[in-house]
């Protein structure tokens, strides 16, 4: 389970936007007061536009910077006072991440594994499954160099779960994936669910987040629009689909911001 409550986070402007913005000094509130409850056994979808606050509210929970203000529990773990304990039970997943070109998923594998602290037995048990999930078994031993780029995310994707963690944050999970790879990923995600493991997140395409998942928060500008399942969010916005249900609360946040 991952609880959020109340969260905020605050960026200074960086030169380029306040330049863009033609102002001297300025900060931008990325995400603003966010709450909602990824349950385990189910995937929870953060839905938004580019600029909305996705990445910087998954990065807060996967404790890779640290929020402004309140709240991240990953079941009785405080993400904000036990980053160590946290990150043993969780993954955060991007499509940019990045393998050293000169090793092998084999040998990198490994040595995730042993970062991990994790024992040879428990490491090759968790590679087995893996490798099998994303057809890297025939290609284990080729450096990372070597491999065509699907190849090349799956192994980053394998390598990054080498800890068999309960929490998946996983960061638009399909963009620039090739369809196939897409496919893999989106499949595994919902085989982590069904294991009853705590899957969320973030993408700007809405068929994504039909699909996918089971709740969906939408957030615009930094702020939670709507939360709820598909059918709680189209019975509450009277839209007959997410697409239009969106649109919806996209304008009335425009208009409350005009
Ligand atoms: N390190 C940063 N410094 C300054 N502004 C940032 C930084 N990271 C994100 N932002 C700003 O915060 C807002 C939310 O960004 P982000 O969380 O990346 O949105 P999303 O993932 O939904 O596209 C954007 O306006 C973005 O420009
Ligand atoms: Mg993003």
């Amino acid at each position: 389970m991952v609880k959020v409550t109340n969260l905020t986070k605050t960026f200074s402007l960086n030169r380029k936007q306040l330049k863009e913005k033609g102002i001297k000094k300025g900060a931008i509130i990325a995400v603003n007061n966010v709450s909602f409850e990824a349950k385990s056994g189910e995937i929870f979808a953060l839905l938004g536009p580019n600029g909305a606050g996705k990445t910087t509210a998954l990065r807060c929970i996967a404790a890779l910077i640290n929020a402004d203000s309140g709240n991240i529990f990953l079941d009785d773990i405080n993400v904000g006072t036990m980053k160590n304990e946290a990150r043993k039970k969780m993954c955060f997943l991007t499509n940019e991440l990045k393998l050293d070109d000169h090793f092998s998923a084999d040998y990198l594998f490994d040595f995730f594994g042993k970062l991990h602290g994790l024992a040879q037995e428990t490491i090759d048990e968790n590679k087995k499954i893996l490798f099998k999930e994303f057809d890297i078994e025939q290609f284990k031993h080729v450096k990372i160099g070597k491999m065509s780029s699907g190849m090349k995310q799956k192994t980053a994707i394998a390598v990054n779960l080498v800890h068999d963690p309960e929490i998946i944050i996983f960061d638009e999970p399909t963009n620039g994936l090739d369809v196939i790879t897409a496919r893999a990923v989106t499949d595994y995600l919902a085989k982590l669910k069904k294991s009853g493991k705590t899957v969320i997140v973030s993408t700007h395409i809405m068929s994504i987040a039909e699909k996918m998942s089971d709740r969906i928060a939408v957030i615009i500008d930094g702020e939670i629009a709507i939360n709820g399942t598909l059918s709680e969010i189209l019975d509450s916005t009277s839209c007959e689909n997410l697409d239009d249900a969106f649109f919806k609360l996209y304008k009335e946040r425009k208009k409350t911001d005009e």
